[in-house]
C-alpha cells in the first residue's frame, strides 16, 4: 500500500516570519496524522527556519529547485547539499514555471534528480503537458519524454522511492483542475510507463497530481486508484485549506 502524500509548494510567498507561523499552526493541528506524509516547500530563504519548527514533527520539509553542482562559482545556485544541511527532506524538480520561465529541460531536471539523491533528497519530479500539447494529442508524448528523459540512469529503488507530480500546465493557478477521470488516466499511464522496468516498482512509487487543487475538489481526485496525493500550490497557503485538503488523502 503505498501512504499518500501531500505537498505544499509555496512558491515565492512567505517571509520568513510568515512560514514559521505557518508552521506552528499546521503542527498543532496534524500532530496527531499518522497515515499521511505531509510537506511543505518554502522559499530557500525559510527553509532552516521552517525545518526548526518542524523539527520532531511529522511535516517534512522540501526545497523548490536545486543546482546540481556540489559548490562553485555559480552565482545565485543553491546546492543538493546546502539544502540537506539546512534541513529539508526533499526537494521538488522540474516545476513547470522552472520549465517554462527558467528554461529547464529534461537533462537538467535528470541532473538535479541525480544530485538530490547523491545528498539524501528525496525528489518530487514534476511532469505535464501544456495546453497545446494537449489539444494536438501529445501529451502521452510528452509525458513519456519527460519521464524517459528526466528519469534516466536511476536505479530501481531511486525510481520506487522518487515522488512524481503529474501537473498538467493549463491547470496551475487556473482554478480549472483536471477531472478526476483526466487525472486518473494519466496516472495510470505514468505508473504503466514507469512499470516497462519493474512493475513491482511501479506500484510502490507516489504519483501525485498538482493543480488547481482545493479543499473543494481534492477528495473526488485523491478516490482515483493512481492518484497517491497531491502538489498543492495556491490553496497551500492558508492552514485550514491545506488542513482540509490532507483529510481527503487516501491511500490506494
Ligand atoms: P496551484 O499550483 O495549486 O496553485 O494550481 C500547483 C503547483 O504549481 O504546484
Amino acid at each position: 500500500m503505498r501512504i499518500p502524500f501531500i505537498a505544499g509548494n509555496w512558491k515565492m510567498f512567505k517571509t520568513v516570519q510568515d512560514a514559521v507561523l505557518f508552521t506552528k499552526e499546521l503542527r498543532s493541528i496534524v500532530k496527531d496524522v499518522t497515515n499521511v506524509e505531509i510537506v511543505v516547500a518554502p522559499p530557500f530563504t525559510a527553509i532552516h527556519a521552517v525545518a526548526e519548527a518542524a523539527r520532531n514533527t511529522n511535516i517534512g520539509v522540501s526545497a523548490q529547485d536545486l543546482y546540481w553542482e556540489r559548490e562553485g562559482a555559480f552565482t545565485g545556485e543553491i546546492s543538493a547539499g546546502m539544502i540537506k544541511e539546512a534541513g529539508a527532506s526533499y526537494t521538488i524538480i522540474g516545476h513547470s514555471e522552472r520549465r517554462r520561465l527558467f528554461g529547464e529541460t529534461d537533462a537538467m531536471v535528470n541532473r538535479k534528480t541525480s544530485a538530490a539523491f547523491q545528498n539524501g533528497l528525496t525528489p518530487i519530479v514534476c511532469v505535464g503537458e501544456t495546453l497545446e500539447e494537449r489539444e494536438t494529442d501529445q501529451t502521452l508524448a510528452v509525458l513519456d519524454r519527460q519521464l524517459k528523459d528526466g528519469l534516466d540512469g536511476l536505479t530501481a529503488e531511486q525510481v520506487a522511492e522518487l515522488v512524481v507530480a503529474y501537473e498538467p500546465v493549463w491547470a496551475i493557478g487556473t482554478g480549472r483542475n483536471a477531472t478526476p477521470e483526466q487525472a486518473q488516466e494519466v496516472h495510470a499511464l505514468i505508473r504503466a510507463r514507469i512499470g516497462v522496468r519493474d512493475a513491482r516498482i511501479a506500484a510502490a512509487t507516489r504519483i501525485l497530481y498538482g493543480g488547481s487543487v482545493k479543499a473543494s475538489n481534492a477528495a473526488e481526485l485523491f478516490a482515483m486508484p493512481d492518484v497517491d496525493g497531491g502538489l498543492i500550490g495556491g490553496a497551500s497557503l492558508k492552514a485550514e485549506e491545506f488542513v482540509a485538503i490532507l483529510a481527503a488523502a487516501r491511500p490506494h
